[in-house]
Formats: structure tokens, sequence, C-alpha cells
């Protein structure tokens, strides 16, 4: 298993390099379009770079790390909500969050369609939910699913077409978009609770 307890202050140094500046300018248009005074959930947090990446646009809305890692929460901006925990049993209401978020998170997930559901569960209708995820389809992508499978991770890489149809069986309605070898399902749940 990857160690995450531990190396909360290296992700906290490098894993905004993971995400590029396209999907960045991608985030911040979606931001723009956020409900003022909302709720933002960063599912798999960490130390909080995706929501870092939405505060600088949006102060004014609150943002929720969800993470089984106290040592990557540690380490955590102050203006995040913390919670310890998994995607699969999220200790929220139901239709709380205006957006969701899991970035390089999802395949850590030992039960990815379990923790769909839930996501779906605490989103508002018509709420957001952004997966951004590495593609087992190309070469650096296959490389890392191989190496996270031999460190004993969950690893459920799926290809682009494949995560955004599973999400869409949650009752999501999805769009890719592609950053060479990393991608973002972008979803919207269903208008109606339910
Ligand atoms: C590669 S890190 C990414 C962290 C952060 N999203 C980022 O981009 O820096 C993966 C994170 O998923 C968390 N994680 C592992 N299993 C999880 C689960 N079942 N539910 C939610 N998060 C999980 C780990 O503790 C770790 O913080």
């Amino acid at each position: 298993m990857i160690p995450f307890d531990h190396l909360g202050p290296v992700f906290k140094r490098f894993a905004s390099l993971v995400y590029p500046q396209r999907f960045r300018n991608d985030l911040a248009s979606l931001s723009r379009r956020m409900e003022r005074g909302g709720h933002v959930l960063d599912a798999g947090g960490g130390t909080g770079i995706l929501s870092a990446f939405l505060y600088a646009q949006r102060k004014d809305l609150t943002f929720v790390l969800l993470d089984p890692a106290h040592g990557m929460l540690r380490h955590a901006p102050a203006f995040a909500v913390r919670t310890v925990g998994v995607a699969e049993s999220m200790p929220f209401p139901g239709h709380f969050f205006e957006a969701v978020m899991i970035g390089d998170a999802f395949h850590h997930c030992d039960d990815p369609d379990r923790a769909a559901e839930e996501m779906r569960r605490v989103l508002k209708p018509g709420g957001v939910l952004v997966v951004f995820e590495i593609d087992p389809e190309k070469a650096l992508g296959r490389f890392i699913a191989r190496a996270e499978r031999a460190l004993g991770e969950p690893a459920h890489f799926f290809a682009p077409g494949v995560l955004s149809a599973r999400l869409a069986e949650a009752g999501f309605a999805c769009t890719v978009s592609r950053y060479a070898w990393r991608y973002a399902v972008w979803c919207t749940a269903p208008r109606r609770a339910g």
C-alpha cells in the first residue's frame, strides 16, 4: 500500500504538477457557475490541492476535504474543513454539496461503484461531479497503474469511456476532457432528487 499517512509534505509540494493548466482553466470556468456560498467536497482530497485551485477563484465557497489519511489532511490549508473518512461511506447528509471533486483518488477506492453512488447521494440535484484520473490507455498511465498494483493498491484505473459509462450508470450525465495521459469526467447529477 502507498503510505499516504507519511506523504503529506511530498503531496503538498508536488501534487499540483499532476494537474495540467488546461484542466485548471476548465475547473476555473466551472467555478464561475457555482452558486454563491455553496459547499464543495474534495473527496480523497489529501492536502487540498484541488480545493486550493478553486479557492483562488472563489473564496465565498466552503471547502470540505474528505480523506482517510490524517497525515495528508494535516497539511491541508486552513480554509478547508477536514474530515477523516472514505468516499465509499461518507459522513455527510444527502443533497448537501453543490459540487464534488475527486482528483487522482477514485482509483484508490476499494469499491469505486459504491464511491460513485455516495458522490451522487451527497450532491444536490443538478450538482456537479468532477473526476480527474490517469488514463491507463496511455503509456505513462499504464506504467503508473502497474506500479500501483505492485504496491498493493486497488488500482482501479478505467479508460475514459469506461469510467464515463460507469458514472452514467450511477445516474450522472457525463462528458470527458482529455489532457495527454490524464483526463477528467465532468458530470451533472439528475435534476430531481432520488
Ligand atoms: C494520489 S493522492 C491524491 C490526493 C489529492 N487529491 C491530490 O490531488 O493531491 C490519493 C488520495 O486518496 C486517498 N484515498 C485512499 N483511499 C481512499 C478512499 N477509499 N476514499 C477516499 N480517499 C481515499 C489517499 O489517502 C490519498 O490522500
